[in-house]
């Protein structure tokens, strides 16, 4: 692969990671809310925020590897997991490595959530907020195309997107319908906000754990 289709795969992949991660980021507000869309159930919005996020990491994966390959940036392996020490425009190439940190972490926890528990997770998890706006930062600084007006107008779509998604998990009707169990197909019982079953305690309606990733 020649010096330049590297840098063009390393760009592409790096501005389809920032679009997953910005549709993760509102797919998984979606899926807490235990909501769907018209079409879509509460489930099914979960089960897409995971295989959606499985594949940040693999277009991360080619941005990443892809970089390492180019004979410009010259990157080193530290400076995949360490921010801040690249010799490449340290500080916005560090807003990567941060944003690449903490999906990782957010992605390890959410593997091996039943054995953590739900506090752990959670609290991991909620981190995603931080690394959305790092992930957008680093885009910004970084890129080559950073200053065309079709990577600023998806910036600024991904911004509409999880700023609504944002402005809405922050609203005091969040997540109210999610009281009313609905039926998942293939379970007995109903689901929960999170796409967890429910299950029943006298009056009271409480989730038990299973393996879902949904925040
Ligand atoms: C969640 C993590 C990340 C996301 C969403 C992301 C996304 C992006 C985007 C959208 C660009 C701009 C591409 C363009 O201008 O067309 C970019 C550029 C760049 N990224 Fe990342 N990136 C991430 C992590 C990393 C990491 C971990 C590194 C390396 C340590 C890295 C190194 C770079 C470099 C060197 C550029 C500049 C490429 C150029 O010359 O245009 N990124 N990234």
């Amino acid at each position: 692969m020649s010096a330049d289709t590297l840098w063009y795969v390393a760009r592409g992949a790096g501005v389809v990671t920032l679009l997953l991660l910005s549709l993760n980021v509102a797919l998984g507000i979606v899926a807490r809310s235990g909501q769907g869309f018209p079409g879509m159930p509460g489930f099914a919005v979960a089960q897409v925020h995971r295989t959606a996020a499985l594949l940040s990491v693999v277009l991360l994966g080619i941005h990443v590897a892809t970089l390492l390959l180019d004979p410009y940036a010259q990157l080193t392996l530290p400076d995949v997991v360490l921010p801040f020490g690249a010799g490449y425009r340290p500080l916005w190439t560090g807003l990567g490595t941060l944003a690449l940190d903490l999906l990782a972490a957010i992605i390890v926890t959410s593997l091996l959530r039943q054995r953590i528990g739900r506090r752990a997770w959670r609290v991991v998890h909620w981190s995603a907020y931080a690394a959305w706006p790092v992930s957008i930062g680093h885009a910004l600084g970084d890129g080559t195309d950073s200053g065309t007006r079709w990577l600023l107008a998806m910036v600024a779509a991904c911004v509409l997107v999880v700023g609504g998604a944002l402005a809405w998990r922050l609203s005091a009707g969040f997540g109210s319908p999610s009281r009313t169990p609905v039926r998942r197909p293939g379970l007995s019982g109903p689901s929960g906000p999170d796409d967890r079953p429910l299950v029943t305690a006298g009056s009271a309606t409480r989730p038990v754990a299973t393996n879902s990733t949904a925040g």
